[in-house]
């Protein structure tokens, strides 16, 4: 059997273009299996993992859980809010707590850029990143890949573009690594308060034209504005982004050609995107929910076979 560079997934950065490879051929085979009458395999019959999350999520939650019952691993959830960490136990207390009961993998989702690189340093079990603060989103990016794939094919050569709050974004960092890895072109676009300074060190292009950006590209990847990251203020106000930035139906169907949408959620609906644009045949949004399954049960099942 093929195997990872890596026991744990921190980030895109750390991942080999092999590797990358691996976890697309690997969930296209889960895709398959989570479309037959019994979507489920025991592949993990023997795993325990612990979605430890202390941040709120509902996509990647969700999606891990039904990942890890496809493959019949056992489970547990933590959430911050209710446990001991609102009476002082630290980071590595509570994950030790947690591995004291017989687990062998953790998926975490933590406020804090290096979190998870962090708890690699100090404790034994695997370890997915289910994003850390503004830093990476790995299996988001890989879903994001996975779905770029299947509408467009190999991605070498490719130009995708992302737009939107890009400074705030583990989203944006983990595609740009992704899709630089697989040959693609990347634009970047939003208002340069947006954008952090010294970011065309990682290969990409900047724009601040969010039409000549959709002209360039053969998909756009939308993000959120993140205001509950935001401590100073970015642009004078939602309105104003939502004019300069905003993307309608009307501006994809003048298009002369055919472009992909995309979003990870949770979508601000009015303001990077309108309704129109979010639900049209251009959007492949929820595609790209559902192919999270798959990848993250491609993720699993490599690192648990790591072990
Ligand atoms: N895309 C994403 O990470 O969504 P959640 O925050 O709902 O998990």
């Amino acid at each position: 059997m093929q195997k990872l560079s890596t026991r744990h997934l921190l980030g895109i950065k750390d991942l080999t273009p092999e590797d990358i490879e691996l976890i697309m051929a690997t969930a296209t085979e889960f895709k398959e299996v989570i479309n037959r009458p019994i979507k489920k395999v025991p592949s993990l019959r023997d795993v325990t993992i612990a979605n430890v999350f202390f941040e709120n999520s509902t996509r990647t939650r969700l999606s891990f859980e039904l990942a890890e019952k496809r493959l019949s691993a056992d489970t547990l959830s933590f959430s911050a809010a209710g446990s001991s960490v609102k009476k002082g136990e630290t980071l590595l207390d509570t994950v030790n707590n947690i591995l004291a009961m017989k687990v062998d993998m953790i998926v975490m989702r933590h406020a804090s850029p290096g979190a998870p690189h962090y708890l690699s340093k100090h404790i034994s079990a695997n370890i997915v990143n289910a994003g850390d603060g503004t830093h990476e989103h790995p299996t988001q990016a890989l879903l994001d890949s996975f779905s770029m794939r299947e509408k467009l094919g190999d991605l070498a050569g490719k130009k995708i573009a992302i737009i939107g709050d890009i400074l705030h974004s583990r989203v944006a960092l983990s595609n740009i690594f992704a899709l630089k890895k697989q040959g693609a072109e990347v634009m970047l676009c939003g208002p340069s308060t947006l954008i952090p300074r010294h970011i065309t060190e990682l290969g990409v292009k900047v724009c601040h034209d969010v039409k000549k950006a959709l002209a360039w590209c053969d998909v756009a990847n939308v993000l959120r504005i993140q205001l509950e990251r935001q401590q100073i203020k970015y642009f004078p106000s939602l309105r104003e982004y939502s004019l300069y930035y905003g993307i309608n139906k009307k501006m994809l169907d003048e298009l002369d050609k055919e472009i992909v949408l995309m979003h990870p959620g949770p979508i601000n609906r009015g303001v990077e995107l309108t309704s129109d644009a979010a639900d049209s045949h251009h959007s492949i949004i929820l595609d790209q929910v559902e192919n999270g399954v798959a990848v993250r049960m491609a993720v699993l099942y490599l690192l648990a076979a790591q072990n």
